[in-house]
């Protein structure tokens, strides 16, 4: 499977900055244009001469993570009140429901001083909050349903990343793989289907649930496969962003102990709340490892982007990953730093620029599950940082993986424990 791996030098990932400079090629032929200028991302963003193109949704699907057009609103107007904007909490419960999972997990690995692969497990964790919150079903604490969910991103990313970066040849065996994983994938979204339409399997939560009007909307026209396509959708937005996110988190803080003490301070101080600190570790984790590292757009009409003129069908990277280290909108852009993001003696916070810190994107695609997402982070942050300390294990390298999402090399595995245990 065609990965696209890069060292992590400092918080660096240098595969984005060279991918930049060995150029890129959009699906007209002509090269990609990279926007890191806050200002153009959200003209981009906003803009109604750009939407979400052709190429994502070629191997992805016409799902409301790959839509645009009137295609996009009506799968929005059907998704949306499963994510209630006035009432952010709505999905809390999934995860106080999950994470005892993942702790037990993060106790076992402690006892028995095994180790843990990060990705794995925070996909785990992750997984079950979704199944749960928007598709209605629960799955065990130890389901088998990550190597397939895995896989089948990593060879989408594949070939995205091949796509656009001539540079990575893909060759035939990567594409049979691909179709591989595709497999399996719609044999899990099949199966995930029959499933919520036999009724949701806690017939106590009474919620409304993303698959069940998706069933009942799209589903009921016999349009199968535009039920798949929402949920592998949704699967691809909801399972590793998060995920990917909580597991640089932990590899930042094994890697800045500075950092992972005053975290460990706030939070002992502060039994059942959130310190200003630990929102403060999220946003620069989601500063400096964006899961969501790009959102592309492309041109609908000729148009004027800064100083360039493009004509239809260009296709534009809003680069998050490079915008989020704009050495001129942020003081040493590729240190861990999270006090960047304390209120200060003027107040709260404030980006130097609407767009300058945008992991949850912007306009109208802005993250429908932005408020679940931080809630999957705020708690399990909370609690792991409570009880256990991660660290890295030497021999393996601090490695990203470039595909649809950024996310920790797959092969990190940590060692974990309990904090009661380690010398204060
Ligand atoms: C840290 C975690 C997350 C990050 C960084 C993130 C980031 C983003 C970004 C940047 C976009 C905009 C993409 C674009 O403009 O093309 C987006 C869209 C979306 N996200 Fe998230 N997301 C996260 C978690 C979630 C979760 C947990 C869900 C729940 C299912 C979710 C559901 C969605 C959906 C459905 C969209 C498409 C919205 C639309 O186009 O109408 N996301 N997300």
């Amino acid at each position: 499977m065609l990965i696209l791996q890069s060292a992590v030098d400092g918080t660096r990932v240098r595969a984005i900055d060279e991918l930049v400079a060995r150029g890129t090629r959009g699906p007209s032929g002509r090269p990609v244009i990279f926007v890191d200028d806050p200002a153009l991302a959200e003209i981009v963003l906003h803009g109604p001469t750009f939407d979400r193109g052709r190429l994502a949704r070629s191997f992805c699907g016409n799902g409301l993570l790959f839509s645009d057009g009137d295609h996009w609103r009506e799968r929005r107007r059907i998704v949306q009140p499963a994510f209630p904007p006035r009432d952010p909490d709505q999905h809390l419960q999934d995860v106080t429901w999950a994470l005892p999972g993942l702790l037990r997990r993060f106790e076992t690995a402690a006892a028995t001083g095994s180790t843990l692969g990060v990705v794995e497990e925070t996909v785990r964790y992750t997984t079950r909050v979704l199944y749960r919150g928007v598709f209605g079903q629960e799955l065990p604490e130890d389901h088998d349903r990550v190597e397939t969910i895995l896989d089948y991103f990593d060879s989408i990313g594949g070939i995205l990343s091949a796509t656009i970066f001539p540079a990575l040849k893909l060759d035939g065996r990567s594409m049979s793989e691909v179709r591989g994983k595709t497999a399996a994938m719609d044999v899990e979204v099949d199966r995930l289907i029959d499933v919520r339409r036999a009724g949701k399997t806690n017939p106590d939560d009474d919620r409304t649930d993303a698959l069940g009007r998706i069933i009942d909307e799209v589903g009921k026209a016999g349009n199968q496969e535009g039920v798949r396509e929402e949920v592998r959708s949704l699967l691809v937005a909801g399972a590793e962003t998060t995920s990917n996110t909580l597991g640089f988190l932990l590899l930042m803080l094994a890697t800045h102990p500075d950092a992972r003490d005053r975290l460990e301070r706030e939070l002992d101080a502060a039994p059942s709340g959130s310190p200003p600190f630990l929102d403060a570790v999220i946003f620069e984790t989601l500063r400096l490892f964006p899961a969501v590292w790009f959102q592309t757009r492309e041109s609908t009409a000729p148009v004027t982007l800064g100083d360039r003129r493009l004509e239809k069908d260009e296709m534009v990277f809003v680069s998050t990953a490079l915008i989020h280290r704009h050495p001129d909108l942020w003081a040493e852009p590729d240190s861990f730093m999270p006090e960047r993001f304390l209120p200060g003696s003027e107040g709260a916070w404030q980006p130097p620029h609407r767009y300058a810190f945008f992991p949850f994107g912007g306009g109208r695609h802005l993250c429908l599950g932005r408020h679940l997402a931080m809630h999957e982070l705020r708690i399990a942050v909370r609690e792991i940082v409570r009880r256990f300390r991660v660290e890295l294990v030497e021999e393996i390298p601090l490695v990203a993986e470039l595909g649809v999402v950024l996310k920790p090399g797959r092969k990190i595995r940590v060692r974990v424990v309990e904090r009661g245990r380690t010398p204060r």
